[in-house]
This record gives structure tokens, sequence and C-alpha cells, in this order.
């Protein structure tokens, strides 16, 4: 008899977006004629860069001239690419990262969901509450956790992130092994100063722990005295993991490519306490399981380090800012507390019922798709979040729909 892997019956039916996208349809056939405005997943709407674009073309080219095909690439990523971030994303800025210790991939998803695998089943995580479901999940999967009871799994340290710590967790009272963050937050926009970024690489040291740093959404960040990486604390390297993305800054959520940053001083440690390189384990594993993205998808992703390149993210990013901008000012005239919205594409949003209902409401009356808070967690009840990532004409009319309705 097969058996299945019984963590699953632990997860909730459906992933948040799914399912979501399963009641927006289902309104949609009950209701043909009213157009829809989603504001729902970050899923960009603008064309790639023209800069991406044509390298794009050209690397396709290539693959139809057998003098300049290529086959299987390496498995963590060509050079070209790896150098061009090591140097624009980190060295620029005085941070020490070599090409090397970067790892392309087709997604910071799969890399959150994957990196998990590399540690032993019986560590502790702490993940905050609201969160990116995928930490979670996966770690369900993983057999980290009990069942979920009151919207919680046992097992899990949740890192509460409410109004009264801004969003930014506090260091929990206990040791935990594997903490997950991620700033400019998803869904709350927040972001944490460098001075609470460094409670949490002194906590890390403490504690033999290991912090894993979501930086999908570092290109929104237009104030410099925040950080874009936790690279930017001192001692980070030996305790943390930084993911970053080209769908954010790029668009490239349909094309797909991501990298992470495993610096070779990143430890943790074998069951007799001696540190391991985490970098050996991540090579290892991705040298394995994964094939490398497309060579023609990695050229795109190196035109981002063109001076066009870097232009034409500059202006797609702040296209996507002044949207935020605009839902996180009509939110507030209308008397909601928001925060986000501000060096980040997400405004949340405390509503003045449940956030299903709130969801429900703005569907059904407004035509906006939002995302209920509660889909993040239990401390996201009573919020929804709004996402910039739609034409601005399109949350200009979202705006205006929704003022009709809560007015
Ligand atoms: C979100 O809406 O939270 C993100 O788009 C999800 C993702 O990037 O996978």
């Amino acid at each position: 008899m097969i058996s299945i892997n019984e963590n699953y019956n632990k997860l909730k039916a459906s992933y948040l977006f799914s399912d979501i996208a399963a009641r927006v349809s289902d309104y949609s056939k009950k209701n043909p004629d009213r157009e829809i405005i989603k504001l729902g997943i970050g899923d960009v709407t603008r064309a790639l860069p023209p800069a991406c674009i044509d390298s794009f073309h050209s690397a396709v080219d290539e693959m139809a001239d057998e003098s300049s095909f290529r086959g299987y690439g390496p498995e963590q990523g060509y050079a070209f690419l790896r150098e061009k971030i090591a140097e624009n994303d980190f060295c620029k800025y005085g941070l020490p990262i070599t090409h090397d210790e970067v790892f392309i991939s087709d997604g910071a998803k799969c890399d959150t969901s994957n990196i998990q695998e590399i540690f032993s089943r019986d560590i502790t995580i702490g993940i905050p509450d609201p969160v990116y479901p995928v930490y979670v999940d996966t770690n369900v999967m993983a057999g980290r956790t009990g069942t979920s009871r009151n919207s919680r799994y046992d097992g899990i340290v949740y890192l509460e992130s409410t109004r009264e710590n801004g969003f930014v967790p506090d260091i929990p009272p206990e040791p935990v092994d594997l903490i997950y963050l991620c700033f400019p937050n998803n869904p709350t926009g927040a972001i944490a100063t460098k001075e609470q970024l460094k409670q949490w690489v002194d906590y890390a040291h403490k504690n033999r722990s290991l912090i894993l740093f979501d930086a999908a959404y570092e290109c929104f960040i237009r104030d410099r005295s925040l950080p874009r990486s936790i690279f930017e604390i001192e001692g980070a390297d030996e305790v943390s993991i930084e993911f970053r993305s080209f769908s954010k800054n790029a668009g490239f959520t349909g094309t797909r490519c991501a990298f992470t940053v495993v610096p070779k001083k990143c430890r943790a440690f074998d069951k007799n306490g001696n540190s391991v390189p985490v970098h050996q384990l991540w090579l290892r594993r991705q040298s394995t399981k994964f094939n490398g993205v497309s060579y023609p998808v990695q050229r795109a992703a190196e035109a981002v380090y063109t001076s066009e390149g870097k232009r034409q993210v500059r202006d797609l990013t702040d296209y996507y800012l002044k949207n935020a901008e605009l839902i996180l000012q009509k939110m507030a005239t209308l008397g909601f507390l928001c925060t986000g919205g501000k060096n980040s594409p997400y405004v949340w949003i405390k509503g003045d019922r449940d956030s299903w209902e709130f969801f429900d409401l703005l569907l059904e009356k407004a035509g906006v798709v939002c995302t209920p808070g509660s889909g993040f967690g239990k401390c996201g009840e009573q919020y929804i979040r709004i996402s910039a990532f739609n034409t601005y004409e399109n949350v200009q009319k979202a705006m205006a729909r929704i003022e009709d309705t809560l007015k």
C-alpha cells in the first residue's frame, strides 16, 4: 500500500492565493459583465523592461544556432549573472558577497520553500504572524508541526507582528533555531530598521540560530537609511541566508528568475555540535534536484544590471510605488489605519469587520479583489492587504469604487 505523507492532511485544503482565485472565478462566472480589478496577489502587470527583452531575444537567437547553442547550464546559475548580482547588489554597497555565494533559481517562493529541507526535522522554527503562507505550509509538509488549532500549528513559535510593535516582531524570550524574516514585509509592508535587524542577528549568534531573510521587495525601498539586505548588519553573513527575486523589480513573475545568497561563512551544526557550512549543503541540494534557469531567462535578468536596465527597473518600481501611495492615501482618508505603502508595494489595512467578510464586500460591491489578512495568519484577522500591482488607472478606479462602497 502506498501511503501518503500524512503531514499534507494537516494543511488547509488549498493554498491562499488558489483559494482567492477560485472565489474570484466563481464570482466572475455568476457576474460575467462585472469588470473586476485585481489588487490581490502581488502579480505585476507591466511588460518586461525593454533592456531585458532585447537580451532575451538575442539569447533565443543564440539557441537557434549550433555554434552558440547551450544545453544544461550550471545548476547554480551562469557566472555572467552571478557576477553582476554580486557586484551590483552587494559589493557596490560594501557588502562582501562573492559571485559563488549567489545561487540563481526560478523563484524566491521555491527557494524559501526548499531551503528548510537541509535542516533537521527536529529544529524549532520561528515564523512571523502575519506571514507569506509558504513558510508555514512547507514546514507543515516537512513534519515540523503538529495539527492546526485555532489558526495556529502546534510546534511553531509565532512571532507576532502587530500595530503595537510596528509590525516588526519582537525577539522571542526562548531560543528558536530557524527564523523567517521578510522586509519590506509581505503582507504588512513594514520595514525593519538596521537596529531591529541587528537584534535578530545578535539573537542568532547567541542561540546558534539561522535567519532566512526574504528580501524579495527590497527594490521598493527608497529611504536609504533602511536596510535592503540583512548583510548590511555586521556578522549577518555567519547566521543568515538572503532571498531575492527579479519578479517584483523587473516583472519576472511569469518569466521566473530569482536568487539566494548563501555566504560561505554561514553555518549550521551537525548532531555533535560541529559547525557545517550551509553553502555546501545548498550546493549539494541544488545540484541534485535543480537543473538551473534557462539561458535566455538568465540573459534577460542580466540586463537588469545594464544602465538602461537599471533606469527601466527604477521606472517600473516607481510606477507601482505611485499606486501604493494612492491606495495608502485613499484608505487613510476613508478613516482606516494603514501601514506599508511607502517603500513597499503593499498596504495593510485594519478593517472594521472579519477579513473574509471585508474581502467579499469589496469583491461583490466594488468588484475589487484584495487579500484577506487572516489568510496570512491569526494576527491578520480584521485586516486586508491591497497590492499596488496594477495599472494606475485601475488603482484609481478601484479606489473610487471602494470609496463609493464604504462611504
Ligand atoms: C503575494 O501576493 O503575496 C505574492 O505575490 C506571492 C508570491 O510572490 O508568491
